[in-house]
């Protein structure tokens, strides 16, 4: 681990069980033991499985661990809508509504606009990796099929360009992964299967309107995309999270995600 990086990183609770020590000794012992929490954390569990107590303390609230009640997060409605997950919990979303934009913005049909809304909701709301397979799983009661197909299939389609609609290889994938990344077999078996199918073009379309870099000054509101997720969209009457769908209990996650069981 690099030493430097996580003395920069620390989190004030870490700080502060650091500071609370009395000799040196018991602070170079608290500082061994927080970098190896942090260690198993990054590398032996994702973060998604484990928590923390409570990291930042509340003023006046001395539970351990936030269950159902984190005084840390907006309060959601009982029967929260796509719109409210988008005001209260994946706020800014940046990414997507201006992907989202670009989209509109370049003429697309509106199945394809919802798509570019929804295709990367889980990754700073629930899970990183595959997060394709996730977010189309996610909204896949409440769409069409087609956009949940096209959402999955942005996993692979975005390794492979496509000229005929001038979709080149994301240089910002040359930096992060470096110059002779190869996407994995499943990977590539998944674009072989994708790019013979009838809705090939709308996954393809969602990765030509990916947004790689942010426009400077743009601010964008899902409640531009009213009408389209108003068309598109299945709002369940008893609220997502709570609808008894095979993928409710992702939403709930969403809205506790700090929830101690
Ligand atoms: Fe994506
Ligand atoms: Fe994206």
């Amino acid at each position: 681990m690099d030493r430097r990086k996580f003395l920069s990183n620390m989190s004030a609770a870490t700080v502060a069980s650091i500071a609370g020590h009395a000799t040196l000794s018991e602070k170079a012992d608290a500082l061994e033991e927080a970098m190896s929490l942090e260690l198993d954390k990054r590398i032996a569990t994702p973060w998604m499985c484990s928590i923390d107590p409570t990291p930042e303390e509340v003023a006046g609230d001395t539970r351990p661990w936030y269950q159902h009640d984190d005084p840390r997060l907006p309060e959601m409605p009982a029967a929260p809508t796509l719109r409210d997950f988008f005001k209260l919990r994946f706020a800014p979303a940046s990414h997507v509504l201006q992907s989202a934009r670009y989209a509109r913005i370049n003429g697309m049909d509106e199945k394809v606009v919802l798509a570019c809304l929804l295709h990367d909701i889980c990754v700073s709301n629930l899970i990183r990796t595959d997060h394709g397979y996730w977010c189309a799983q996610m909204i896949r009661p409440y769409v069409d099929e087609e956009i949940a197909w096209a959402i999955e299939a942005h996993q692979a389609l975005r390794f492979f360009p496509d000229e005929s609609v001038g979709y080149e290889y994301p240089e910002a994938y040359i930096r992060f992964f470096g110059a002779d990344y190869k996407p994995e077999p499943y990977i590539v078996q998944a674009y072989e299967q994708a790019k013979n199918h009838k809705w090939y073009m709308t996954g393809r379309l969602i990765t030509l309107n990916d947004l790689y870099s942010f426009e400077e000054g743009v601010e964008v509101d899902v409640d531009d995309f009213e009408d389209i997720i108003g068309r598109h969209f299945r709002q369940p009457k008893e609220g997502l999270g709570f609808d008894g769908s095979p993928v409710a209990h992702m939403w709930r996650s969403i809205i506790w995600p700090n929830n101690f069981l």
